[in-house]
């Protein structure tokens, strides 16, 4: 960069306007840095989906010896063969780390959030940590993608076991799992799946918990169902495969509808829709579920047990009844507490991914006597702050936040925050070493569909940022150090922004504050906002934030995953632009160019196109600076060593979380490392609301 200039900037507030736009326009972006080297610790054995599974009926059957003799034997449930579907889903023992399991045990989770409900379907949190995950099943599963080779990449079966399209590509026919039961004996079929579109996705009063929106699955798609186990998509684009991601976790896992509907005010018109929502609270013990796991207790603040589901609806290749562990628990901690057991040996399981614990996990991990182990992966967490981008009344902001949003909306705006940001200073106060990266926002280094020649990167750069916000007018009139708004936008003040953060994670805290300190220099007044998960998640939900610094997630990752996300294709579905009350969204026109690159790219089956796609996407998303990227860093998995058929190199964030990428239904424990765990010991889950585990 032309050292005069910098001379030049380094005046101060006293230079006028037009040296300063001379200044902003000699800033170009350039291309960020390499991340530092740090290869992911172990790697996946690449498989074809056949090669991990299938769906066909077998031989014979098996389950945990002590459910024949205390349940069938005594005719309290039906022989395990008829509560298997006519063809179970079979896992491969070829592909199963350390072969076929035995049964017992438990796994300990610690989580930091906190259960709101079981009707997930409209909006209700269980405390995430993987319980959610644990206990629904969708029509489709991406977790396990991780280790599916390139070529055969594509969404792996579920509930729906098998699908074809129509010649034209505009219909996708899938077959349900046939004589599957939900874990309380109901069957589960077309009725289910029905219910939740129909009622939850489609209903505009009803808000599933993933945010699935009827745009999730392309404007204008339907779904109907043909018979109990049959159901077809009609799409207005042919052969839109991303689709069948949308199908996976959390966007298409359908809920008990002999339940649910009863309570849904369509079907029961004394009820109200917050009613409905509210309607099984996290005390209602049994709430049935086609997962391999049923709750059985609750202690606030404490702990939630989850016994196996006599009716699970997977085996392995000997014909055993799956899950292969009895129960799990879901202590209910904070995240930081999550690590700290699981390094520790009293949890079994995290997600190390606030980089402020590397260190100590690390040295503790590495100790010949720790209990468990810990193996870092690609680097697929990253944190942007997002801008508002609705001017449309979303969230009904007052005048000020109004003028907030305003400012959002301005390219050089977005271009003086991005560049006041010191993003090697605020890694490194998270944590020193390798770890973290320099991102400048957009698709993430090191993943199939980033390119670094398409990505634009303003590097850090506070007089240039200064200049670009002086050639907007925003001065600081009364010299208190905060710039004003322009006249006449919220009464000249002084610009104040909230920045809306989540307190559960010590690294969305740290975050927050940094932008704050680094935002001072820019004279930008940022009061922070720190709520925890689900009054923050209430917040962004209905757009009432100026700024959030935000954990993405997986289309950042993937883009092959929650596709419609990447940007503004619907009313409802982006995270920092949505409709206001009149249901239109205001989009910029790089955002409209944005758009209609995720729907090329969702239409287009050719793979060399879709990379040239994402990479005009991505130069698209960093040159306008559409997020402004913080920081990129890798996680690692900790498992307690007792656990066997655990995949190498599981990401703990890929397709999705890591609770579902180790496949949960096949861990083990070998029968001499089995612990005494089990708080409820040959017990399985009892009537649905009822007081809880039966024996
Ligand atoms: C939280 C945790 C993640 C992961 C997910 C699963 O977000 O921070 O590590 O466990 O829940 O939903």
């Amino acid at each position: 960069m032309n050292s005069k200039l910098i001379a030049l900037s380094g005046a101060g507030l006293l230079l006028g306007v037009s040296a300063y736009s001379v200044l902003a326009q000699t800033v170009a972006p350039t291309t960020p840095p390499d991340p530092p080297e740090f290869p992911a610790q172990s790697e996946p054995v690449f498989v074809g989906i056949s090669d991990i599974l299938e769906f066909k009926a077998l031989p014979e059957y098996r389950e945990p010896e002590w459910v024949t003799k205390k349940f069938v034997e005594t005719g309290k449930l039906p022989p395990v063969k008829d509560r298997l579907p006519k063809e179970p889903l079979v896992y491969k023992i070829a592909n199963m780390p350390d072969g076929v399991g035995v049964y017992g045990d438990v796994m300990r989770h610690v989580i930091g959030g906190r259960p709101e409900g079981w009707n997930y379907l409209a909006g209700q949190t269980q405390g995430w940590g993987g319980i959610d995950i644990g206990m629904m099943e969708c029509l489709t599963r991406t977790g396990p993608l991780f280790q599916v080779k390139a070529e055969e990449l594509q969404p792996m079966p579920n509930l729906a076991k098998s699908w074809e399209w129509s010649d034209d590509g505009l219909q996708l026919t899938m077959h349900l799992i046939e004589g599957a039961k939900w874990s309380d004996g109901d069957p589960f079929d077309a009725e289910d799946v029905m219910f939740y579109w129909e009622d939850n996705v489609v209903d505009p009063n009803v808000t599933p918990l993933n945010g699935a929106s009827p745009a999730t699955f392309g404007e204008g798609t339907t779904l109907e169902k043909v018979d109990d186990y049959t159901i077809r998509w009609t799409f207005t684009k042919p052969k839109p495969t991303e689709y069948l991601y949308s199908m996976a976790y959390g966007t298409f896992c359908p809920g008990p509808s002999h339940l649910l509907k009863p309570k849904h005010p369509k079907y029961n018109p004394d009820m109200t829709y917050d009613e409905y929502k509210n309607a099984f609270p996290p005390d209602f013990m049994n709430w049935p579920v086609m997962g391999a796991w049923v709750p059985v207790e609750y202690r606030p603040d404490d702990i939630i047990v989850l016994r196996r589901n006599p009716y699970y609806w997977k085996v392995d290749e000997q014909g055993n009844q799956l899950p292969y562990l009895n129960e799990v628990h879901y202590r209910l901690s904070t995240w930081a507490d999550r690590d700290v057991q699981a390094v520790a040996g009293s949890g079994d399981f995290s997600n190390l991914e606030q980089p402020e614990s590397f260190v100590e996990a690390l040295r503790r991990g590495a100790e010949e006597s720790a209990p468990a182990r810990l193996q870092f992966g690609p680097r697929t967490i990253g944190y942007a702050l997002q801008m508002n981008m609705s001017a449309n009344g979303w969230g009904e902001p007052d005048e000020r936040g109004q003028a907030v949003r305003e400012l959002n909306r301005q390219l050089d705006f977005r271009k003086a925050v991005t560049m006041a940001i010191d993003r090697q200073r605020l890694g490194e106060s998270l944590v020193r070493g390798p770890f973290t990266a320099i991102y400048p926002g957009g698709l993430y280094a090191g993943t199939t569909y980033y390119d670094k020649a398409s990505t634009a990167y303003y590097p850090y750069n506070l007089d240039a940022a200064n200049a670009l916000l002086d050639g907007l007018g925003l001065k600081d009139i009364d010299g208190n150090g905060i710039r004003n708004f322009p006249e006449g936008t919220a009464g000249g003040g002084d610009i104040e922004i909230t920045l809306l953060a989540n307190t559960d994670y010590n690294t969305d805290r740290n975050l927050a504050e940094g932008v704050v300190n680094m935002m001072q220099p820019l004279g930008l007044r940022i009061i922070v906002n720190l709520q925890q998960g689900p009054s923050r998640d209430a917040l962004y939900q209905s757009g009432r934030f100026d700024w959030q610094v935000l954990r993405q997630t997986e289309e950042i990752a993937t883009v092959v995953q929650r596709t419609a996300q990447l940007a503004p294709t619907g009313p409802q579905v982006h995270q920092f632009h949505r409709a206001g009350k009149d249901g239109t969204l205001d989009l910029l026109p790089f955002e409209q160019e944005l758009v209609d690159l995720v729907n090329k790219f969702v239409g287009t089956p050719d793979l060399n196109e879709r990379a040239e796609i994402m990479k005009q996407f991505q130069k698209v998303y960093t040159e306008n600076v559409y997020a402004v990227g913080l920081t990129q860093y890798p996680g690692a998995l900790i498992i307690n060593k007792r656990f066997a058929n655990i995949p190498a190199g599981t990401p703990i964030s890929m397709y999705n979380w890591a609770e579902d990428s180790i496949i949960r239904e096949r861990v083990f424990v070998p029968q001499d490392r089995q612990q005494d765990y089990e708080l409820h010991p040959e017990s399985l889950p009892g009537e649905p609301g009822g007081e809880g585990p039966v024996t």
